[in-house]
């Protein structure tokens, strides 16, 4: 008998790591279908979804913060074999600025996804996590039995209590399960540089600065401190290509829908267990791209911690996943993706 086509909900699916994981399920042969509110992306980007794939995902403009509107949409749209939840405000030095927002937006639009599955009986669940959870880790690599510490920001904070949502509502019930994904550092873009990392306005992350720098749209990049405990005194992170970060979330919807999952909520380390300082991702790039930075040293940014990168034997055993493409890769990827901007 032919297999059932899987059917997944990929919310905030038009952005920078939704617009890649859609690719990936789309060549795993899955149905996807997108729902995002477009307050941080692009609506093109499923023309290049398409472009790549040669399929379109369904897509329903909605704002999952908002309870009726979320309501209404799972009622004509339910039966989906797993939700992937991206959407959500990302921005560290946002959130600060506006905590109320990030507060009400991340944590309304994932109770009302919740509650969405809890109503129509849908199982599976992703969840978009970060490494900001970790706080600044004590030990190094860290690993998903390091202690979540007090988040340094709103942004973080949104991610702690969501983690804790989504644990207590899985208490409450038997047949919701759950996979949690801390991510590291994503950066680079898909290799045909059809989709990629689209910043609105000026970028907060450290690898769109620099390409929109080297494109020539910012004057010089700013390294935020080199007085850091760290070998060239430049702060540490383990940035991961985007498009194995993607690849994650496939093996992670695989194990929950053959139920191998070993508890009703799991979480995982998505890095590479690889840390680089903010210099040699810059020596990196200039190596990879025959490109200069143009950069100085600036002072460290509030909130930023010294060094972290993953611990990742957890996800490489449970979910037979590793990251495969190199720094390098991910620095060209990032580069050739800038220069179809630009
Ligand atoms: C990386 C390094 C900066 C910009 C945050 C969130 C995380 C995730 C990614 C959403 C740091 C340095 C940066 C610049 C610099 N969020 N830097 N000059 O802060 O590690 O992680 O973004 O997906 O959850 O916490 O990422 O790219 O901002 O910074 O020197 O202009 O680059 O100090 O050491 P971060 P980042």
């Amino acid at each position: 008998m032919q297999n059932k086509v899987r059917k997944v909900l990929i919310t905030g699916g038009t952005g920078y790591i939704g617009s890649h994981t859609a690719v990936v399920f789309i060549e795993a042969g899955y149905e996807v279908v997108i729902a995002d509110n477009l307050s941080n992306s692009k609506i093109e980007v499923l023309d290049g979804i398409k472009k790549i794939t040669g399929t379109k995902p369904e897509f329903h403009k909605i704002d999952l913060s908002d309870e009726n509107i979320t309501s209404d949409f799972f009622k004509t749209n339910n039966n989906f074999d797993v939700i992937i939840h991206f959407a959500a405000y990302k921005a560290v030095g946002e959130s600060v600025q506006k905590p109320l927002m990030y507060y009400k937006n991340n944590l309304n639009s994932l109770m009302n996804v919740l509650e969405a599955m809890l109503t129509h009986k849908i199982s599976n669940l992703i969840f978009s996590s970060s490494c900001t959870v970790y706080g600044q880790p004590d030990e190094l690599p860290v690993t998903e039995q390091s202690p979540v510490k007090k988040a340094l920001s709103p942004y973080g904070n949104t991610k702690q209590i969501a983690e804790e949502i989504i644990s207590d509502t899985l208490a409450s019930n038997n047949y919701l399960k759950a996979i949690s994904l801390r991510y590291f550092n994503p950066i680079g873009a898909h290799e045909s540089a059809v989709i990629g990392e689209l910043p609105l306005g000026v970028p907060n992350n450290l690898i769109p600065f620099l390409t929109q720098t080297v494109a020539g749209i910012r004057k010089e990049l700013s390294v935020f401190g080199n007085d850091y405990n760290t070998p060239d005194g430049t702060a540490i992170r383990d940035y991961i290509h985007v498009v194995d970060l993607a690849k994650a979330h496939l093996f992670a919807a695989e194990r929950l829908l053959k139920n191998k999952n070993k508890s009703n909520i799991e979480t995982f380390n998505i890095g590479t267990g690889q840390g680089n300082s903010v210099m040699e991702i810059i020596k990196t790039f200039e190596e990879v791209t025959a490109q200069k930075v143009n950069y100085k040293i600036a002072h460290r940014r509030e909130g930023d911690i010294e060094k972290v990168w993953a611990d990742t034997k957890y996800a490489n055993k449970e979910l037979a996943w590793k990251a495969e493409l190199s720094l390098s890769d991910a620095l060209l990827s990032a580069w050739n993706w800038q220069k179809r901007l630009s």
